[in-house]
């Protein structure tokens, strides 16, 4: 049979032109790394006002072993598996009572390489709980969301995870970690954590426990001329703990709980100087009206921009 091509194209270019291979994915064009989207922060609201909701039909509060909990996870799970994720809720047992961990996976090209990002879904007893964590939950999940949207086929595979009983010291997470297999746990390339990202007063703190998570964090809030903090307060304080003792890179995003706003930060971010992050933190007032916006949206967006930037 004759080949009508060029003389100087090579045998393997001519047999692809005569459509007789199928064209190797090596052969495709280099992968573009397309941006995040940018996450609406009315959607992220939205699921804020709904856990507020779920708070008020089930006794003020969405605290481990309650119904507000359950139904906080319901909502979750409804939401991720609508959006087509593979859904897992894995039960633990804390103070007597049992607690749910919800995780969504996502696969990618590579099965042994996965990126997770979590946020804690319970609250305390004594309110909502709505930046503390409805707000990190809530970001997490748009941005689950937001991956099945945009039906991202990233390299590495994504794992979303909301866990039970932080408050009543990280034991959801904990679990987690400890029952997962040393093999599952070298998959894990990284954690990022995102437990409190509305405070009304906002600061903008990054952790800094990983110096190549730190910077996709750090760079993106440079480039929207938004300066930050190396968290010092994280360390150990929350779900990336567990993940961080098992030897696994942490990152993650934080706007400040009971701890006091100085001069020098009110200057450069706005807010009050002398008052708490969040004057609400672990309070009853723990509601809607309990969030900026700009911080909420802020670091929804940055999460986003982290699972794009790292998912390869
Ligand atoms: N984990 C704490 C809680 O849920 C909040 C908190 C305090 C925190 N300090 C922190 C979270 C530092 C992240 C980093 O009540
Ligand atoms: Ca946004
Ligand atoms: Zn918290």
């Amino acid at each position: 049979m004759k080949l009508s091509v060029p003389i100087r194209v090579t045998a393997a270019a001519a047999l692809l032109a005569a459509g007789l291979v199928a064209v190797p994915a090596a052969a495709a064009a280099p992968p573009t790394a397309a941006a995040a989207p940018d996450i609406p922060v009315a959607n992220v609201q939205a699921h804020l006002a709904e856990l507020n909701s779920i708070a008020e039909a089930n006794g003020g509060n969405r605290a481990h072993g309650s119904a507000g909990y359950q139904a906080s996870v319901d909502y979750l799970k409804a939401k991720l598996d609508e959006a087509g994720f593979t859904t897992t809720v894995q039960e633990f047992t804390s103070g007597g009572q049992t607690g749910y961990n919800l995780i969504a996976d996502w696969p990618g090209a590579d099965p042994d390489q996965v990126l997770m990002a979590g946020a804690h879904l319970d609250s305390v007893g004594s309110g909502a709980g709505i930046n503390d964590n409805g707000s990190g939950s809530a970001a997490v999940l748009e941005t689950a969301l937001a991956v099945s949207r945009e039906q991202l086929a990233p390299a590495k595979s994504l794992r979303f995870a909301w866990w039970g009983a932080e408050e009543l010291g990280m034991v959801g997470s904990r679990h987690y970690v400890d029952q997962l297999p040393a093999d599952e746990q070298a998959k894990i390339s990284g954690y990022l954590n995102f437990d409190m990202v509305g405070s009304p007063n906002a600061g903008y703190f990054v952790y800094d426990d990983d110096p190549a998570l730190e910077k996709v964090f750090t760079d993106y809030f440079a480039g929207i001329d938004v300066p930050t903090e190396a968290d010092t307060e994280a360390d150990g304080r929350s779900d990336h703990a567990s993940f961080l003792s098992a030897g696994i890179p942490v990152g993650g995003l934080f706007t400040g709980a009971g701890s006091t706003k100085s001069a020098e930060q009110a200057e450069k971010w706005g807010g009050t100087a002398g008052d708490s992050f969040d004057p609400c933190y672990h309070s009853a007032c723990d509601d809607t009206a309990n969030i900026d916006e700009t911080a909420l949206d802020r670091n929804s967006d940055a999460l986003a921009h982290s699972i794009w930037e790292l998912s390869g």
